[in-house]
């Protein structure tokens, strides 16, 4: 797969030149690191132009800005946080392999291959015994890489910054004009000023909350829910790796999980009141409780130390469909979220923002729209099988209110179907290794 990127990444600089761009003036500017430190942005009252705006700078829009910059294809990204804050969010660790070859491929996955972990497997706990899932053993090779999201992101802008992108953090109050015509733009504030970005896409890449679905009319778009009626409680602990690979636990009190992040920084999760307060939760109440779900037969603990971090987060399933309208393209979690349990989020925006780059590369070059106008239908496939996988792992692992004995019983019986049968190891193995982008 690695090769079929790197293929498809030879940047052909006859391309570089693309569409010429109405009469608006494009932009090349700096990413403003620094608001303080930015230099003044030449927005005048004339909207500035490029090819694709995209809303958020977070996995989807920085890296759908990267892969078509590879392209030749001009962006705009606009994020509404500072930089600091968006290096600094802790999210996602889990990386697929196609994410990881993509990130290698397109040459910002350098320090990724230095400091991630290549994990071949997963431990799957229950009743107080450990069982192994082969994923490389199962999937012809495959493996996940834990390197923590908002690395990715620095990676990302880094990447950008050395190219010459554009990314205008702390640009708020986007709001999108005339999606269905054939120009359309952003208007947003920054630096103070009212500014406006013409033009000929514009990809909503900001997240759950964003602005850009709910731009979309109400009755261009469904939407697929579910609540949980369970959070995660997410610790970041100063103590040496628990265990060489994940531990997703099954326990009477609830899920827990094992990860990590260096040799001498770990993650850890446990299922909690989403309603919950992390001050009702001193480190001690912290480790006792990870003690209880994680305690094995013959007395695995975890390695415990400092608490540097600890937050709790809500769960849920969300579709909309469809994933596009007009001009408007929606990519990752703006578009869809998953439950985290199958560590799918961050990887199913990288899927989008490639499909997506892919449809924009065959507009600009080749002429073709039927790329773009097939997207959302393209994406949407992988989507709910993502969204199948996600709930699966949740229902399976996680205490439910009100779950009687029996569908406890149930939730063992699949567990000990998972890792005893050849088939169902295999299906899981290859849902978390990453089913192929397209
Ligand atoms: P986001 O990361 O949400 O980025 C959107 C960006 O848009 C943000 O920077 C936001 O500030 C910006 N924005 C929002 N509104 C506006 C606006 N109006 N104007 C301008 N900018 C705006 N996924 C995995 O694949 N593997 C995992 O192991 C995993 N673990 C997770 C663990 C936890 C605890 C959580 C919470 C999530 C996890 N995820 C995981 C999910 C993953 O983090 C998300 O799916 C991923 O961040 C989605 O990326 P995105 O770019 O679509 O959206
Ligand atoms: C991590 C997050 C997940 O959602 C998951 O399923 C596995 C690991 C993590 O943050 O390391």
């Amino acid at each position: 797969m690695a090769a079929d990127f790197a293929a498809n990444y030879r940047v052909n600089l006859r391309n570089r030149a693309l569409v010429a761009c109405g009469g608006a003036r494009r932009l090349r500017l700096p990413i403003n690191n620094e608001r303080a430190a930015s230099a003044p942005l030449p927005f005048g009252r004339d909207p500035v132009r490029t090819q694709v705006g995209i809303v958020g700078a977070g996995p989807a829009g920085l890296l759908l800005s990267h892969l078509l910059h590879l392209e030749g294809i001009e962006s705009v990204v606009l994020e509404n946080r500072s930089r600091a804050a968006v290096e600094a969010t802790l999210r996602a660790g889990v990386l697929e392999q196609g994410t990881v070859d993509l990130l290698k491929a397109t040459g910002v996955g350098e320090r990724m291959q230095r400091e991630g972990a290549v994990h071949h497997g997963i431990e799957l706990r229950f009743a107080g015994r450990g069982h192994r899932i082969d994923l490389s053993g199962l999937t012809g090779g495959k493996a996940i890489t834990v390197y923590a999201q908002h690395e990715v992101l620095k990676d990302l802008i880094a990447a950008r910054s050395a190219a010459g992108g554009t990314i205008l953090f702390e640009a708020s109050d986007a709001r999108l004009c005339d999606l269905d015509q054939k120009t359309p733009s952003i208007r947003f504030d920054h630096d103070g000023g009212s500014r406006e970005l013409a033009c000929d896409f514009v990809a909503g890449c900001d997240g759950f909350h964003g602005v850009c679905r709910p731009s979309m009319p109400e009755s261009a778009r469904t939407e697929y829910t579910r609540a949980y009626p369970f959070g995660w409680f997410g610790i970041l602990t100063q103590a040496p790796p628990s265990s060489p690979e994940l531990i997703y636990t099954h326990h009477p009190r609830g899920f827990a999980l094992v990860s990590t992040r260096s040799p001498d920084i770990q993650r850890l999760y446990f299922q909690c009141d989403p309603h919950d307060d992390v001050d009702n939760w001193p480190a001690e109440r912290i480790w006792e409780e990870f003690r209880v779900r994680l305690a094995t037969l013959d007395g695995w603990a975890p390695c415990e130390g400092p608490v540097l971090q600890k937050n709790i987060v809500a769960m849920r399933s969300f579709v909309c469909e469809p994933m596009q309208c007009g001009r408007l393209f929606l990519a990752g979690d703006a578009a869809h979220i998953v439950p985290p349990t199958g560590a799918k989020g961050l990887n199913l925006a990288v899927a989008d923002v490639w499909l997506l780059s892919r449809a924009l590369v065959a507009f600009y070059r080749d002429g073709r729209s039927d790329l773009l106008e097939h997207y959302s239908e393209t994406a949407l496939t992988r989507v709910w099988r993502a969204e199948h996988f996600s709930w699966w792992m949740t229902s399976m692992l996680h205490r439910f209110p009100g779950n009687d004995p029996f569908q406890v019983r149930l939730q063992l019986a699949e567990l000990g179907y998972v890792t005893s049968s050849l088939p169902k190891a295999t299906t899981l193995a290859e849902n978390y290794v990453g089913l192929p982008f397209a």
